[in-house]
């Protein structure tokens, strides 16, 4: 059925595929001239690791840092499908999301600020100045022959950009566009899909948002915040679990 529907599935299944397994997410991102953290082999034995298991995690589950070398080889025998990844030294983490249109039309967000705790998205904050992530965001769009929306976590390193991963599909840290851009990230990946022309990706403002990770805050003083814009997503509240987010805008003006 998949090699059917294949050539009319949006985003392409190369990148969802990909993007579910570490090892070729960093291959194929390598590919395309986009700088990784170094992996396996490439990470010498005394070096400060993270081991990832391949598939399936996520919010920094099935990860263990090491610092050394006892810690790295329990890791690996402990985790399914390890990855061994260098920790990268970044100053920040940012990211960009971008969307590209069936007919090759590309738009992007600005930089994205991201701000991770135990491994977690915490807050992201748009637009940041930073490095200019546009040339590589098109090069991984026209190169795959994307369509739809994707995030790629970056780390910035003195300025320069390595990619951590991509998601290919809306991203929490794309969540602020919802009140914070002329355009969501979420009618973005429609418009796309659908084969519509893309919308206008500016900001309106700049925007923080807010994860509720674990449990939920007293609704009614997030909400007599001024400007606080509430978004719960129905779920049970468990330590670690993403709830809902609060995002503001800082209009322009
Ligand atoms: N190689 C690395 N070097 C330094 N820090 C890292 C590295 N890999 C991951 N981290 C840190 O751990 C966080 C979570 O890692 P990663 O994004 O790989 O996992 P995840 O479980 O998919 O998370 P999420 O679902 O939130 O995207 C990163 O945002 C970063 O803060
Ligand atoms: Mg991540």
């Amino acid at each position: 059925v998949l090699e059917r529907f294949r050539d009319r599935l949006s985003p392409r299944v190369e990148a969802v595929v990909a993007s579910a397994d570490r090892l070729a997410e960093k291959r194929l991102l390598r590919s395309l001239g986009i700088p990784t953290a170094l992996f396996d082999d490439e990470v010498s034995l005394d070096a400060p690791c993270i081991v990832k298991t391949r598939r399936g995690g996520y919010d920094g589950r099935g990860q263990i840092r090491c610092t050394t070398s006892a810690e790295r080889l329990a890791a690996v025998a402990e985790l399914p499908d390890p990855i061994v990844e260098g920790l990268v030294p970044f100053d920040r983490e940012v990211s960009v999301i971008a969307a590209r249109s069936a007919d090759g039309d590309i738009v992007a967000y600005p930089l994205v600020e991201n701000v991770h705790v135990d491994g977690i998205l915490r807050t992201s904050v748009a637009p940041v100045d930073g490095p200019d992530p546009t040339g590589l965001v098109t090069t991984f769009l026209d190169r795959l022959g994307y369509v739809g929306v994707v995030a790629i976590e970056l780390f910035d390193v003195g300025g320069e950009l390595v990619a951590n991963e991509f998601a290919p599909r809306v991203h929490n840290s794309g969540h602020w566009t919802i009140e914070g851009a002329v355009t969501s990230q979420f009618e973005q990946h429609v418009r796309a899909v659908c084969g519509l022309p893309l919308g206008d990706a500016s900001p309106i403002g700049r925007s923080t948002m807010t994860n509720i990770i674990g449990e939920l805050p007293d609704m009614r003083a997030v909400l007599a915040e001024p400007g606080a814009h509430l978004h719960l997503y129905g779920k049970e509240p468990r330590a670690g679990r993403k709830l809902g987010h609060i995002t503001h805008v800082r209009r322009d003006g």
